[in-house]
């Protein structure tokens, strides 16, 4: 296992341990059983954009397995004053047994992993989301008793979410379509890994632009927010080009009738998605966000436990 999880990648052959590991833990919890592997542990969290799920699944799950979470706004810290990610990631380094980090830009999540000598989970940066993605698959795992031979469908931007969809679908055996408008596709880099990957796992991994053609035979629909953190000035752009991939009831009434419905939240109701359809028998939302805990749970579990 890699020291880190900053792209699904890290976990590519363990992705379905993970899945089992969380499934089982999240079965005990709800048993009442209660352990902690990771008492007396800590996790400082580095947000450098806001965060509801992230922040409260990391928290929440350090305090069940017994460890302690540290809240920490580059504002708060000395980052905010021009210390440098590499000291940062030393100094966090002798205190806590591992760093979260939601950061603005990859090469700055990069850096911190190489200088820290604790396991650091991406929880968000510009290119990738793998927590989000494993717990996407541990939902559809859920719901649908499968991952392999799935079609996935994808609607929106071809952002962070995206990519590591591209990857995690790629791997776990599932088709994934990244239908998105034409200019908004996933980053270069990774839809070419992911479709070597495709090849590799007899899956598929494609580029759409027509929404209606690509939701046929559909056993997942998902979007995320046209318009990312940070990227707030290509909003009024943005809502011009998306009209026709928002998922209302048009799409998902031409996907697979027991097509579940994905999306990392939070939602613009009404932009990406509509009321009717979050809230409708199709979707599994609060399920996928409930996940985020219990595939979390997994990751420090394996990435922070000692021996
Ligand atoms: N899905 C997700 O990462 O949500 P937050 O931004 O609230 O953490
Ligand atoms: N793509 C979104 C995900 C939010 C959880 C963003 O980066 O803002």
């Amino acid at each position: 296992m890699e020291k880190d999880l900053i792209s699904i990648m890290d976990v590519k052959d363990e992705i379905n341990d993970i899945l089992e590991l969380a499934a089982s833990q999240k079965a005990s919890w709800k048993k009442g059983k209660r352990d902690e592997p990771l008492k007396n542990l800590s996790l400082g969290m580095i947000f450098e954009k806001p965060s509801t799920r992230t922040r409260v699944s990391f928290e929440v799950g350090m305090t069940q397995f017994g460890g302690h979470s540290l809240y920490l706004s580059p504002n708060d810290l000395q980052m905010g004053r021009g210390e440098t990610i590499a000291d940062t990631a030393k100094v966090l380094s002798r205190f806590v047994d591992g760093i979260m980090y939601r950061a603005f830009d990859y090469r700055v999540m990069r850096e911190l992993a190489d200088n820290a000598t604790v396991p650091v989970i991406n929880g968000l940066d510009d290119l990738e989301h793998p927590c989000q993605i494993l717990a996407d698959l541990l939902t559809i795992k859920e719901h649908k008793g499968k991952l392999r031979n799935l079609r996935l469908v994808y609607l929106g931007d071809g952002n962070n979410v995206c990519n590591s969809l591209l990857f995690g679908c790629a791997t776990v055996g599932m088709d994934i379509i990244a239908c998105v408008p034409e200019g908004y596709e996933p980053d270069a880099g990774i839809l070419e890994k992911a479709k070597g990957l495709a090849t590799k796992y007899k899956t598929l991994v494609e580029v759409s632009h027509e929404p209606q053609a690509a939701v046929k035979g559909a056993d997942v629909l998902y979007t995320d927010v046209w318009v990312s953190m940070g990227e707030d000035d290509e909003k009024g752009e943005k809502e011009r080009k998306f009209g026709p991939f928002q998922i209302n009831k048009a799409l998902v009434d031409g996907a697979k009738p027991d097509c579940i419905v994905l999306h990392c939240l939070p939602a613009h109701r009404g932009v990406e998605i509509t009321d009717e359809v979050i809230d409708g028998k199709n979707s599994v939302v609060f399920d996928q966000a409930e996940n985020r805990l219990h595939a979390q749970k997994a990751i420090m579990y394996l990435l922070m436990k000692k021996e």
